[in-house]
């Protein structure tokens, strides 16, 4: 690189990217010092000025304002999540500033964390555990009936939003002798645009589109929710979708919070229209008091956005990132770029 690259990180990364970063010379690196705690808003705003690139956390919004903080060296954002929501793209494509993201190195982490909430919340994981530990054993002795809940095997399982992680969720729960897979694109009715692991073409099961949301809703045994927040897809789990719900199907959550209406989910449940729920997101998450009604319901397990919480993926999402900023400043090809 011939010049230098002012380059603002909004987190301290994990070892290999650290180091990554810190062995290009021709970097001016600008760095929140904080690990575990997100970058404030007026220390980002004062410091993106004149950077060539930001590296920024789901939780940096990336926005004009940002943007005219910066200045026109701004060449590249490398964002250290899979999820783009909290970056305004049409504000990216229009200053031509290119944007890279991480999809496919959490695609396995957060799928095996969808199958844990499926099973958390259709054996009551979290109410079964909040029993044992408020030493309500002894009044409730093994009986047949005793903390029953439904089986995944035999299931249809429904998924709202079919990329990567939704496949991969299937993929792991096909040996589970699941019955069937219906799924729901922002295409409905057609068939998924890519077959990320073969097993469209498989046929171990059935896995079909399906026409249309209510038709989602009331086939399913267990709702996965792994789309995009868009507009589109703000609140489309409220009320209607959750009364079309089956009483016995749960609601499993690793996409964005507000893709779900917290109250009416709450409702539900209160009324108990479905059986569970298996949340890694809620709307205005990490801001939820201990007295938050979510946290009153027994048959809601609500884990804090911890998909993608591998040691492993959580390495090669820090490396990744710093790899697409270096090569957004270099102009080069990055490991993953959202085209705009
Ligand atoms: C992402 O990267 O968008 C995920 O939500 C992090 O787990």
């Amino acid at each position: 690189m011939p010049q230098k690259f002012k380059v603002v990180v909004t987190r301290q990364l994990i070892d290999e990217a650290q180091k990554l970063l810190e062995d290009v010379s021709d970097l001016d690196v600008v760095q929140w010092p904080s690990e575990d705690q997100p970058a404030e808003r007026s220390w980002l705003l004062d410091n993106a000025q004149g950077a060539s690139g930001l590296l920024v956390m789901l939780s940096d919004k990336v926005d004009q304002e940002l943007l005219d903080a910066a200045g026109n060296d701004l060449k590249v954002i490398a964002s250290f999540s899979v999820g783009t929501d909290h970056v305004d793209t049409a504000v990216l494509r229009k200053r031509n500033i290119r944007l890279g993201y991480t999809p496919t190195a959490l695609t396995d982490a957060v799928a095996d964390l969808t199958i844990m909430l499926t099973l958390m919340a259709q054996r009551r994981g979290g109410e079964a555990i909040g029993k044992v530990i408020k030493g309500e054993w002894p009044k409730m002795p093994w009986s047949p009936l005793l903390m029953t809940g439904p089986q995944i095997g035999g299931s249809t399982v429904g998924f709202l939003g079919f990329g990567r992680i939704g496949q991969a969720t299937l993929k792991r729960f096909i040996p589970f002798g699941i019955k069937r897979a219906r799924y729901l694109t922002s295409k409905p009715g057609q068939p998924a645009k890519e077959d990320h692991f073969g097993l469209l073409k498989e046929g171990k099961i059935p896995i079909e589109p399906a026409q249309n949301w209510e038709q989602l809703a009331r086939e399913s045994d267990v709702v996965i929710i792994g789309c995009a927040l868009t507009p589109d897809t703000k609140h489309l789990v409220g009320k209607d979708f959750l009364a079309k719900m089956k009483k016995t199907a749960v609601l499993v959550n690793i996409a964005r919070g507000p893709v779900v209406d917290t109250d009416a989910l709450v409702a539900a449940l209160d009324k108990e229209a479905i059986f569970g729920a298996g949340l890694d997101v809620i709307e205005n998450e990490p801001n939820i008091p201990a007295d938050h009604p979510i946290l009153k319901q027994p048959r809601c397990v609500l884990v804090p956005h911890i998909g993608s919480a591998t040691i492993e993926t959580r390495e090669q999402m820090a490396t990744e990132s710093v790899k697409n900023l270096l090569a957004g400043l270099k102009g080069e090809a990055m490991v993953n770029e959202v085209q705009l």
